[in-house]
C-alpha cells in the first residue's frame, strides 16, 4: 500500500500510527486498525443492497475464492451484481483530466467500482466509505486486481482524515444524496453542504470535485415512477416538508434523501466556493452512462432527437414524436433529465 498521511476528523491535529492503532498527536483521541483498515467512523453504521449478515458472508468468501466469485454466490439479483461488478459504470473517468501523478479521494465508495479503473490510470486513490464491509470488499478486490495505490479508510464525508490540500480530485457518484441521514438534529442541506465544503477543504488550489447525481425533477418521476431513494413516488417532486410527513407517515423514518434541481446544485457547489468547469447530462443516465451530453440546450436537444427515432412507434408515431419533442425542449433546459455529472474547480 502506498503510505497515506491522515489528518484528525475531530481537531485537525496530526496523526501518529500506533502499530494496532492511529492517535491523535493533538486531542489525543484514538483511532483503531480493523484489518489494516483505519477507523474515524462509527462501525455499527451500515449501509447495503445486501443484508449485513449476506455481506459478511461475501467477504468471507472473497478472501478465499476470490470477489467475482464471492458476488456470484451469494447475490442472486443479477442488477445488483452488475452493479458491482461492471466497471464500464465508471465511463465518466474519461471526461476528468488524470495522469499517473493525479491523487483521487473516492468518497462513498461502495463496492469500488469505480475506485478500481481509476486507480489503473493514476498516481493513488484514497477510497472511504461509512460502511466498514464496503470497506472491507474494496480492500480485497484492490489486492486481488494487483493494484497497490489504493488506501481504504472507515471515514465520514463530512469529516476527512486527511489534511488540507491532500487531493487533485475528489469523487462523489451517488453519494451526496444519501448523507442526509447521518444527523437527524441538523438539516439534509445542511449536512450535504458541509461534506462539499471538506471536499473543498481536501482539494489542491484548482482542484476539481466530480458529483453523479439524479435530478429531483427528472421527468419519470412526474410518470410516477417511484423515487430512486425513497422508493415512494412523487417524494422528491414535493416541498420539502410535504415528503418528509408523506414519508414519515408512510415508513416511520425520515425523509433526509435529498436531490436537488439543476439550479439548486449549482448554487450548492457555488455557495461552497467552487467554479463551474463542465456539467454533462449522462445518457441514459449516471449509474450506467453510455454518452455524455454538455449541458447545453443545444446539444442536450440534439442528442435527445436523435433517440426519438430509435423509439419503435407504431400508428400514433406522429402525436408521440409531436409530444416528445415538445419535452426534450425542456430537458434541453435541463430540467427533467435523469441525472447530472458536474466537474466544479477549486
Ligand atoms: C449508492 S452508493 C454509491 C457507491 C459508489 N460511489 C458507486 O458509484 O458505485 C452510496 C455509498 O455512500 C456511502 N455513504 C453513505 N453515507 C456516507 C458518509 N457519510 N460518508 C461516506 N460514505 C457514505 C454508502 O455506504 C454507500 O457505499
Amino acid at each position: 500500500m502506498t503510505s497515506q498521511i491522515y489528518s484528525c476528523p475531530v481537531c485537525r491535529g496530526s496523526i501518529q500510527d500506533l502499530g494496532k492503532s492511529l492517535r491523535c498527536t493533538s486531542c489525543s483521541v484514538s483511532f483503531p486498525l480493523i484489518e489494516s483498515i483505519p477507523v474515524f467512523y462509527n462501525i455499527d453504521n451500515y449501509y447495503g443492497e445486501i443484508d449485513r449478515e449476506r455481506m459478511t458472508r461475501l467477504i468471507e468468501l472473497a478472501k478465499t475464492s476470490g470477489y467475482r466469485n464471492a458476488i456470484s454466490v451469494v447475490i442472486d439479483d443479477p442488477w445488483i451484481q452488475d452493479y458491482a461488478l461492471d466497471e464500464n459504470r465508471a465511463k465518466w473517468i474519461n471526461l476528468l483530466p488524470l495522469d499517473t501523478n493525479t491523487k483521487v479521494l473516492d468518497v462513498g465508495c461502495g463496492w469500488g467500482t469505480n475506485t478500481i479503473p481509476i486507480a489503473r490510470n493514476i498516481k493513488h486513490v484514497t477510497a472511504i466509505d461509512a460502511t466498514i464491509e464496503r470497506v472491507k470488499f474494496v480492500q480485497l478486490r484492490a489486492e486481488e486486481c494487483g493494484l497497490f495505490n489504493i488506501s481504504t479508510a472507515l471515514a465520514s464525508a463530512m469529516a476527512l482524515p486527511y489534511p488540507s490540500e491532500s487531493f487533485d480530485i475528489v469523487i462523489f457518484n451517488g453519494v451526496l444524496e444519501w448523507l442526509g441521514g447521518d444527523d437527524t438534529k441538523r438539516t439534509p442541506m445542511d449536512i450535504q453542504m458541509q461534506a462539499l465544503r471538506e471536499a473543498y477543504r481536501v482539494l489542491v488550489s484548482g482542484g476539481l470535485i466530480y458529483i453523479g447525481i439524479e435530478n429531483r425533477f427528472s421527468l419519470r418521476y412526474f410518470l410516477g415512477q417511484a423515487d430512486d431513494h425513497s422508493f415512494i413516488r412523487f417524494t422528491s417532486l414535493m416541498p420539502r416538508w410535504m415528503a418528509q410527513s408523506y414519508f414519515k407517515l408512510r415508513t416511520g423514518k425520515d425523509y433526509f434523501m435529498h436531490t436537488h434541481s439543476l439550479s439548486g446544485y449549482r448554487d450548492m457547489l457555488k455557495n461552497a466556493g467552487y467554479s463551474q468547469e463542465s456539467e454533462y447530462h449522462p445518457w441514459p443516465n449516471y449509474r450506467h452512462p453510455v454518452d455524455f451530453v454538455k449541458l447545453n440546450k443545444i446539444e442536450i436537444v440534439k442528442h435527445l432527437s436523435s433517440k426519438i427515432h430509435e423509439l419503435p412507434f407504431g400508428t400514433r408515431k406522429w402525436f408521440h414524436c409531436t409530444l416528445l419533442r415538445w419535452l426534450t425542449a425542456l430537458e434541453g433546459k435541463g430540467f427533467f433529465c435523469h441525472s447530472f455529472l458536474f466537474i466544479y474547480k477549486k
